[in-house]
Formats: C-alpha cells, sequence, structure tokens
C-alpha cells in the first residue's frame, strides 16, 4: 500500500491592507455587510499567515503537497492578487506590496514547490463584486493554467501506486450574469456552477487518469462545497459533480468557501468520493463555527482501491496553528 499526504488550507482572503473589507468603497460592499456577509468579505490576518507559513515548514516532510482550494485573494484586483502571491512566491516583485501588509515571511521554498491551488469566488471577482475577472490567470500562471476550466494538479507515483489530483475552477463566468439560470447580486456573489468546460475538462482529465493506471486513486480539488444547503454559497448543479465523481471512482472531493470545517462527509451516492472542506485558513474573521483551520488529508493507494482519511486537524490559536483531536 502506497500513502500520499496532502496538507489542505483554503480561504487565505489576501487583501492589499491586512483585515480590509476590499469592496467598502463598493456600495454593493456595503449592502452585502448589512446582509451580515461582513465576514465573508474581511481579509487575511498577517499573524495567521506568519503561523501557515511556520507549520507548513515544520510539516514539511510529512506532506506531498501543499493544497489551496481558492479564494486566495479577496478580491479579484491585481493589487489584492499581488499579496497573496508575495506570500505563496516570495516574489521580490510584490515585496513592497508585501511590506505594507505585514506579511511576515512568504513560504519557505521547500514549501513553495509542494504549492498547487486553483481561484475561489473571490478570485474572479470584478468591481462591484461581479465575476468572470482573469487577472488571476496572469498574476498565478506558473501554479494554475486553466482559466476557469480544469488541469491536472498533481501527479503521484509511489511504490506503483498512482494518484492524480484534477483541480476544476466552478466560479461563475462573465456571461452567466446575463443568464437566467443565474439571478443578480447576492447569488453572483458567492455561488458557483457546474457546466461548460470546466465540468467536460474535469470529465475528461479524469478518464486520461484513469486509461493510464485503472487503479490510481483520484482526487478533485474544487473551491465550492458541493455538500452545502447554504442558497448564498451553494455549488448549481451539484448533483452532477456527485454524480460524476462516483461515476469515474473519485475517492475524494477536497473544498472550501463556506469558511468552516466539517467532518469527511460521503456526498450523496453508494461508493460516492469522500468530501473534505477546510475553513478560512488566514482570515482575519473567525466564523462562529469551524474557526481558522488547516488539516492533513491521507490517501492510501492500493491495488484494489483508495481510502481518503483525515489524519489531522489544525487551528489558530495566540500566533500558532495547534494540532486538535
Ligand atoms: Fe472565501
Ligand atoms: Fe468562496
Amino acid at each position: 500500500m502506497a500513502k500520499f499526504r496532502i496538507l489542505h488550507a483554503s480561504d487565505l482572503h489576501f487583501s492589499m491592507q491586512p483585515r480590509q473589507i476590499a469592496m467598502l468603497d463598493d456600495p454593493i460592499g456595503l449592502l452585502q455587510m448589512r446582509a451580515g456577509m461582513y465576514g465573508l468579505l474581511a481579509g487575511h490576518d498577517p499573524l495567521k499567515a506568519a503561523a501557515l507559513s511556520n507549520l507548513a515548514s515544520d510539516l514539511r516532510k510529512k506532506y506531498d503537497i501543499f493544497l489551496i482550494t481558492g479564494d486566495i485573494a479577496t478580491h479579484g484586483a491585481r493589487e489584492h492578487l499581488d499579496v497573496a502571491r508575495a506570500f505563496i512566491t516570495g516574489d521580490p516583485t510584490a515585496a513592497s506590496v508585501a511590506a505594507v501588509s505585514g506579511l511576515g515571511r512568504p513560504l519557505s521554498d521547500e514549501v513553495k514547490v509542494a504549492v498547487r491551488l486553483l481561484p475561489g469566488n473571490h478570485d474572479r471577482y470584478t468591481r462591484f463584486g461581479l465575476p468572470g475577472n482573469r487577472e488571476f490567470d496572469d498574476c498565478f500562471a506558473e501554479f494554475w493554467r486553466a482559466g476557469q476550466g480544469a488541469q491536472i494538479l498533481y501527479r503521484g507515483l509511489r511504490e506503483g501506486q498512482r494518484l492524480f489530483v484534477v483541480g476544476a475552477d466552478f466560479s461563475l463566468r462573465a456571461e452567466h450574469i446575463s443568464s437566467r439560470r443565474v439571478l443578480p447580486f447576492l447569488d453572483t456573489l458567492g455561488q458557483g456552477l457546474v457546466d461548460g468546460p470546466a465540468l467536460r475538462e474535469l470529465r475528461e482529465l479524469t478518464m486520461s487518469c484513469r486509461r493510464l493506471d485503472a487503479a490510481a486513486a483520484i482526487v478533485w480539488a474544487i473551491h465550492f462545497d458541493p455538500l452545502t444547503t447554504s442558497g448564498a454559497l451553494q455549488l448549481r448543479r451539484r448533483r452532477v459533480l456527485l454524480r460524476c465523481a462516483a461515476d469515474l471512482g473519485v475517492s475524494a472531493i477536497l473544498c472550501g468557501h463556506v469558511h468552516g470545517y466539517y467532518s469527511p462527509s460521503r456526498g450523496g451516492h453508494t461508493g460516492g468520493a469522500v468530501v473534505f472542506r477546510c475553513g478560512s485558513t488566514t482570515q482575519h474573521f473567525v466564523p462562529a463555527k469551524g474557526g481558522c483551520n488547516l488539516q492533513l488529508i491521507e490517501i492510501d493507494v492500493t491495488p484494489t482501491g483508495a481510502s481518503a482519511t483525515l489524519r489531522r486537524r489544525y487551528h489558530y490559536r495566540q500566533g500558532k496553528f495547534e494540532h486538535v483531536a
């Protein structure tokens, strides 16, 4: 049996200034605050970012990849994305931005090479929180090349067994605004949609992995939670995705978005994928349920099948992430 491990973080929510409400200057941003969505809009806490960097370094020998499932910045404008980039890559061209935001040290080089990431809805925000911003694709080009589609994020081979991690971006696209399938305003801010190129590419890439190795473990990485029942934050047509995962023998789906974690849950179908949701790892705001966490997920692969389990969970408390039972 081969073991692979994934360090899973989500919803880092970097913003140009720490703890910033990225759309505060916008009328819609103010309305969102009034609608009780303040927490989901708050930017990063530099203390949590530093703590994440430290723990990711300390644990480096214990994981194969460090997966970040979207909302890496609070807004898709370049000035916010650049802060996230400075943290993840230590890119000197963004160092001044990092200094302004008090990031502390970025991820170490040995952690950086393990990073795999994909965008979330906030990373796709244009002005007024409308979807479809493609600035992320340029800012994180060395990590994410699929645009609003799908790509293989990791190919692992150990003791003859394989793990593939395939990521997909189900953020709304600009054309959805004029579509009657998606309601205006709040629905466009927090919802995702399973359709179009992202689903097609996710299926095709997954089937290509299966053709290469019928016994491989396959994990999907997406931003939106396919199990949430929250209307404003739902992944529309999620049942299509869950059925597809069951049909293709996907072992696990790793996601974030709702800003609270839960224990691994199986989605709707016998033999379906186990869904692992991570909370908001470095966001300033701490949700009432969930807190800021990251988690270590273990994938066991044998010639006859694969299974995914939650190995460890870490919560942020007073300057560091601590292991909790
Ligand atoms: Fe988020
Ligand atoms: Fe999100």
